[in-house]
């Protein structure tokens, strides 16, 4: 587990450097997702907007969050909802315009808070003028700003696309084929051309001068490809196969990721969290370590549990005990090498409540230990809009009221694998993106208070009884208990220990319990989640000197052990 080396500076006697983890100005923070279609309609066209961020900014500024991640809002068609981007120098006009991006950095920046965008450079849109030219000319300068092929000579090999389907695709009107790793919308871009790599450093430049503090990275592993390209032993019917066995050959994307950093991040000691799922064993470090490619990435090891290569039709429910295995395997992997950011849900994931507690038994106190368990791992924790009320996974009647593309790939897969229509939606909408694309539910009036128009997506229904209003100002709510657990790790008193201190597993072996200590130089917390609706006793290491948070109102100690009520959440300052 993270060792306890702690995180210092310069060794003030010798003036050297100590050989510790780098502090940075991001580490003590929280951090948000918006994701902006979805969070605040300002001018009633269904759409969530930037004016509308700008309005909620009292909102996250009460909540006690300091990093605000935008999803997209670039000039896209909106085929993968803005991880398509037709012109990355250009605001979309759904989502505003320019003026209104600068007020929002301004805005944020009066509050002390930062914006991410999110860096979306492993393809752009079909509708980019690069590709249009490219179509235009394949043969010419922009035709090498893609991985092109000739269609006589049949697929150059056999990768399925993250959203099904092979990844190559006719170009329209040429006798030519085109790349893609995720929809055909979406046409890699060839990073092996050092034009493209220039390029994409001049726009991330650009954004940085605008103020910006940094970005989320999106699905940067796949700007490494193996080459030359080949086929791999197919996984599916189809012939075809997962585009990770891919990545697994892929080498030398280190080179691409540390120029990128030179040339732009680093100057500007720019926040930057990867999306990164498949970094090869060793490779960590060289990813977020001192002296990484980026700050961050995310720690997805708890969203890979119960995954099944058939598709997400086949996925398993998770398990508590698998919850905490992979925290801590992820908390041993990183140790006190950098770190990593945190998260139970994204606009990728369901619900984090509804996938991680089980199935029937949600209910406030879940979601709040829930919140507590990963809240104080070692990490920089992310909350992703909604979350902090405890917003769930919705009900689809049918496939038609999901819009997402990738829900629907995986529908058909299920469909393919011989499940009836109504077993197949069953199954992909446990897991559908669009469970956390619903508008965010900021009051009990038509349509979540979220629009005075048509929402573009249905929202909840269960927004009578889940929603900001209700919670803001109400002790025992979700929301209230999201800010204690910011107000602690902001607090000057225990933030040291929140936010440097080593990670230690406690009564690792207690089946549906979740513990940890974490320990500072002269301060020891204890954090226990009972992840069960039954109570249980737990045997405590020594004697408690505070109890600085509890999701319930009961604390009941008997000598060395306490009574935990089901799903009682705890921080404990230990003598
Ligand atoms: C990851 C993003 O988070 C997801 O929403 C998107 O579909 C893919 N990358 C492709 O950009």
């Amino acid at each position: 587990m993270s060792g306890g080396r702690r995180g210092s500076l310069v060794d003030n006697r010798t003036g050297q450097q100590e050989d510790t983890m780098k502090k940075q100005w991001w580490q003590n923070k929280t951090a948000y997702q918006i994701y902006p279609k979805s969070f605040y309609d300002s001018n009633g066209d269904g759409i969530g907007d930037l004016p509308g961020i700008i309005e909620k900014l009292d909102y996250l500024k009460y909540l006690g969050v300091d990093i605000l991640w935008l999803s997209p809002i670039y000039q896209s068609p909106l085929a993968d909802q803005g991880y398509d981007i037709s012109d990355y120098y250009q605001i979309d006009p759904r989502f505003g315009t320019m003026e209104d991006m600068d007020r929002l950095i301004k805005e944020a920046k009066s509050r002390g808070m930062y914006i991410l965008m999110d860096l979306v450079v492993n393809h752009c849109s079909d509708e980019h003028e690069w590709f249009k030219k490219a179509m235009a000319d394949p043969e010419g300068e922009y035709g090498n700003f893609f991985y092109l092929a000739d269609q006589k000579d049949g697929r150059p090999c056999n990768w399925r696309s993250y959203f099904g389907g092979s990844v190559w695709e006719p170009l329209p009107g040429t006798d030519k084929q085109y790349l893609h790793m995720f929809h055909k919308k979406q046409p890699d871009l060839n990073w092996e051309n050092p034009r493209v790599r220039r390029e994409i450093y001049k726009n991330i430049n650009w954004w940085l001068e605008k103020g910006l503090a940094g970005f989320r990275i999106d699905a940067i592993i796949n700007i490494k490809k193996a080459l030359p390209m080949q086929d791999y032993p197919a996984d599916r019917a189809d012939g075809l196969c997962a585009p990770d066995v891919m990545l697994s050959h892929a080498e030398g994307i280190g080179e691409f990721l540390k120029e990128m950093r030179d040339e732009t991040f680093r100057k500007y000691d720019a926040f930057t969290v990867g999306e990164v799922f498949n970094e090869k064993p060793g490779e960590l470090e060289q990813f977020i370590g001192d002296d990484g490619y980026f700050s961050s990435m995310f720690d997805f090891n708890e969203h890979l549990i119960g995954q099944d290569p058939r598709g997400s039709y086949a996925a398993k429910a998770v398990t508590a005990e698998q919850y905490k295995e992979a925290c801590f395997g992820a908390q041993e992997k990183i140790g006190d090498m950098g770190f990593y950011s945190t998260l139970i849900e994204n606009h990728d994931e369901p619900r984090g409540v509804s996938h991680f507690l089980p199935k029937g038994q949600v209910c406030e106190a879940g979601k709040k230990m829930l919140a507590g368990l990963y809240f104080m791992l070692r990490g920089l924790p992310f909350i992703y809009q909604g979350q902090e009320i405890g917003m769930e996974n919705v009900e689809f009647s049918s496939i038609d009221q999901v819009d997402d593309i990738s829900t629907r790939a995986e529908y058909q897969t299920a469909l393919d694998a011989g499940l009836s229509p109504e077993e197949a939606l069953a199954a992909v909408g446990e897991s559908s993106r669009d469970n956390a694309r619903t508008p965010m539910q900021w009051d009990d009036t038509l349509h979540a208070g979220f629009t005075a128009g048509q929402p573009w997506l249905k929202e909840n229904p269960n927004y009578v009884d889940i929603n900001v209003k209700d919670q803001m100002g109400r002790p025992d709510s979700v929301l209230e208990f999201y800010r204690s657990l910011i107000r602690l790790r902001k607090d000057e008193r225990y933030q040291d220990t929140v936010v440097y201190g080593s990670l230690q597993p406690y009564l690792r072996e207690q089946k549906n319990l979740m513990a940890y200590f974490r320990k500072g130089e002269t301060q020891t917390l204890l954090v226990i989640g009972n992840f069960q609706k039954d109570a249980q006793e737990v045997r405590l290491p020594g004697a408690v000197k505070h109890v600085l948070i509890n999701n319930l109102e009961s604390w009941k100690e008997e000598g060395s052990t306490v009574q935990m009520c089901g799903w009682q959440f705890v921080v404990l300052e230990m003598e």
